[in-house]
Parts: C-alpha cells; structure tokens; sequence
C-alpha cells in the first residue's frame, strides 16, 4: 500500500533530491538546498519507500490560492505542483495514490477546483482534469509597430528589479488583474522565489528588470524583463525576455510593449505566456511576423462539482441539467441542475429531471473557466447534446468575455 504521509521543512534535502530525480538538474544538491523553495509546508505530502522506511519515493505540493478569478468571482483554488516520482518506483501507483490524497485534502480544506500546469499532456486527463486556458507566445522583431494609443499623461521609468522596493506594487498590480485563471503568488516566500537571481530563472540573462508606467506618479502597470547581450556576425543581436506584464489599460499597455521592443542592441523580444485574447495581438500591426506559438495553459479539476458550479457566475440566462460521469470521485457523477441569470447567483443542484448534456467531469473542468466552449467539446464528440437546442444557450452561459489564463508557471 502506498501510505501518502506530511512532509515537513525538515525533510528539505530528501524532496528536493527526488525533485531533480523527477527534473533533472545540472546543480549539484547542495548548492540547490541555499535556493529560496516556495514550498508550501502543510500542503506537502509524500510516499516512502516500502522497504527503506524513511527514504522518499515520491511528494506532491499545493499552493493555497485562495482568492483566484473565475468568471464573474473568486474562489479558493488549490494549486497542485512539484509532483514527483523517483524513476525506481515510476508506474507503481505511486501518483494515483497522491492524487486521491490530494483530491481528499481538497475536500477537507473547502477548495472545489485544483488547477496545475502539466508537464505532459498525457498524465492527468485519467484524474479528471481538462486543459482549460490556452496561451500563445510571440517571438518579435525590435520596432514592431503597434496601432496608435493615445498614451498621454503616462510616464515610464527603468530600474533594476529590488524587492523591497518592487514586490510591493507588482503584488499589487498582478492581484488586481481579473481575469479567470490569473493566480497570484500566495505568499512572500513565493514572490521572493519568483523574483530571486536563481540560475534556472536566470541562465545567461542579467539580473532582473522593472519597467514601471506611472500616472501622476502612482504606478499603474509593470513589466519584468531580462536582457541577454550577443554580439554576432552581423554586428548586435541581443534578445529581451519578458517575465511578466501587468497592464489593464489599451494606454497602460501600449507604453509597456512600445518601450520593450525597442531596446538598443537588440533584435528580438520573447513574450511571456499571453491569453489568446491578450490586447498586444490586436495591437500589433502584422501579428504573422511574430512567430505566434501556442500551447496549453492551466488545466482544472472541478473536485467538487456542485461547489465549483455554484461558485463561478454565468454570462447569459441558463437552465441546463448536466449528466455528468466521473470515474475517479463518483460523488460527483450524475445529473446537476443549473439554472443561473446573467446578474446574479446561480442554482446549482442534484436533480432527478431529464439531462440536456452528457459529459465528463474533465470536459466540465476544461469549459470552467470560460475560456474553451461546450460547443467546441461537442464538436469534438467529447459533450453529446441529449435535448435538441440546449447546447448553444448552454454553451454561451459558460463562456466569458475575457479569455483564461495564468501568466506564470506554478
Ligand atoms: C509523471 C509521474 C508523476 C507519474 O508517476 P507514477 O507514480 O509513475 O504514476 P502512476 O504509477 O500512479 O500512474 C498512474 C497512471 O498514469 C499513467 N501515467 C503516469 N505517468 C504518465 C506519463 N508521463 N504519460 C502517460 N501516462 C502516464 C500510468 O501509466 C498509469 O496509468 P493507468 O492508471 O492506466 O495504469 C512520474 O513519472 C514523474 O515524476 N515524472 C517526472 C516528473 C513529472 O513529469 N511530473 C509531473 C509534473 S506536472
């Protein structure tokens, strides 16, 4: 049997050598241990092996975050994170046994969603988790042109990055985006980990960056960024990598973007993870040159389905009944009434009545956060409408008028 037990600070050396079993690293374990770990002690949980009792096969972790944005409010959603199993006991069970030890712990803490990064497509559909944000990267030329923006009474300012002095606004300006999915770094740990100088975050880039814009002189958007110096053939080819922007305004934005790809001595500018919906691809005026790449986001797990339906909001009238199956947490399988307006609270309760649509608990997680559509998994064969006409109206009311997305990697 494999027993899941708490792991605590104590026990860093041993989670950290199984974490650079599961990633391989090129630092050596010492050197690793020195590294500010965000490691939510508490949250973390592990499996030892069975027969050299106090050696860890395996751990996972989760971050409490718990005010994130889905659509129309917030909800307290647990981050699952640094799962990791040592090669000499991969395809043991030993996941599957922390995953129902996480999905328990979600419960008992009130958290009806997980969501994760995946580090392969592959793993966590089998759990009931479905990709439900997309992100596209872009690869731009220096001096890309951007629409016009009247950007007046906005002034910018460049620093090195300096935590005391930083953390506080970029705390500040990433909390206050409201868009499904944008968690926020829970705790200082976090934010001090994110930011740190540590090589993996900094290969052969400098030192991190601010780009702060101000109106009045109060800060109203930032960007991170590092810049590498290369110097080739051709004369200067330097490169800007944006770690993060925090812009809610077209303005706000357009100052941020204009002011990034035009540094001197540089050629190319990699963006962060960005919401397909992001304004800088309706800003760009030849948004094909820019290399768009897209990829999977955040996928989500409804733990707790009649919590997590309740707790999101609807942006049209809906009365639809779900049959829903699940095969890992059967307390969620059957048929779910929701019945919601536009500006208010929604109903979300068992029912007996005939169901509309048929789906998965994993198609329920990927449309949550409003950003892939119920008719999109239909199309797909993955939702099959049982009542004629129910799945267009249905599907508007899970949608959202802003995109999903997390814009860092937890
Ligand atoms: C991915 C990983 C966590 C899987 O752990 P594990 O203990 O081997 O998984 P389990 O034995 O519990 O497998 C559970 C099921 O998932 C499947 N599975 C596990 N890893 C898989 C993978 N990478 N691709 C496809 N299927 C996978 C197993 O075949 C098994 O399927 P079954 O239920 O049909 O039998 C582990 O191999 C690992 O640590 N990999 C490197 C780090 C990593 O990728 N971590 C995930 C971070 S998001």
């Amino acid at each position: 049997m494999n027993e899941v037990i708490p792991v605590g600070a104590d026990r860093l050396r041993d989670v950290v050598d199984v974490d650079t079993w599961a990633f391989p690293s090129q630092h050596r374990l010492d050197d690793q241990l020195e590294w500010p770990y965000p490691l939510p002690w508490g949250r973390t949980y592990g499996v030892e092996d069975q027969t050299h009792p106090g050696r860890l096969s395996a751990f996972h972790a989760s971050y409490a975050f718990a005010d994130t944005p889905v659509p129309g409010a917030r909800l307290p959603i647990a981050g699952l994170t640094w799962v990791c199993v040592h090669p000499q006991w991969r395809r043991q069970g030993l996941l599957r046994a922390m995953m129902d030890a996480h999905f328990a712990h979600c419960l008992e803490r009130g958290e009806p969603v997980s969501m994760l990064y995946a580090a392969e497509p592959a793993i966590y559909g089998r759990f009931g988790y479905g990709i439900a944000a997309r992100q596209v990267t872009l690869t731009v030329s220096r001096g890309a042109a951007l629409r016009p923006v009247d950007t007046a009474g906005l002034t910018v300012s460049i620093d090195h990055f300096d935590f005391d002095a930083h953390s506080g606004l970029v705390a500040r300006l990433h909390g206050a985006v409201d868009r499904p999915g944008w968690v926020t770094r829970p705790t200082e740990a976090h934010q001090r980990s994110y930011l740190s100088e540590l090589p993996m975050r900094k290969q052969d880039f400098e030192t991190l960056r601010i780009l702060v814009v101000e109106r009045d002189g109060e800060p109203v958007g930032y960007a991170l960024f590092r810049r590498k110096f290369v110097w080739a053939a051709g004369g200067p080819a330097g490169m800007v990598r944006v770690v993060e922007v925090a812009a809610e305004e077209p303005a706000i934005a357009h100052v941020v973007w204009s002011r990034l790809f035009d540094f001197d001595l540089t050629t190319e500018v990699i963006t962060p993870s960005l919401a397909p919906d992001d304004p800088l691809l309706s800003m760009l005026v030849d948004y094909r040159a820019m290399q768009p790449c897209t990829k999977d986001n955040v996928w989500a797990r409804l733990v707790d389905v009649g919590a997590a339906l309740a707790g999101r909001r609807y942006q049209s009238d809906v009365e639809v009944v779900l049959d829903v199956t699940d095969a890992v947490l059967p307390q969620n399988a059957g048929r779910w009434l929701v019945r919601a307006s536009a500006s208010g609270v929604p109903e979300v309760v068992r029912t007996d009545r005939a169901a509309d649509l048929a789906l998965d608990v994993r198609e329920l997680g990927a449309a949550y956060l409003g950003g892939i559509s119920l008719v999109e998994l239909a199309a797909a064969g993955l939702v099959t409408e049982l009542a004629p006409g129910s799945l267009v109206p249905a599907s508007l009311a899970f949608g959202w008028h802003r995109a999903p997305v997390s814009n860092w990697v937890f």
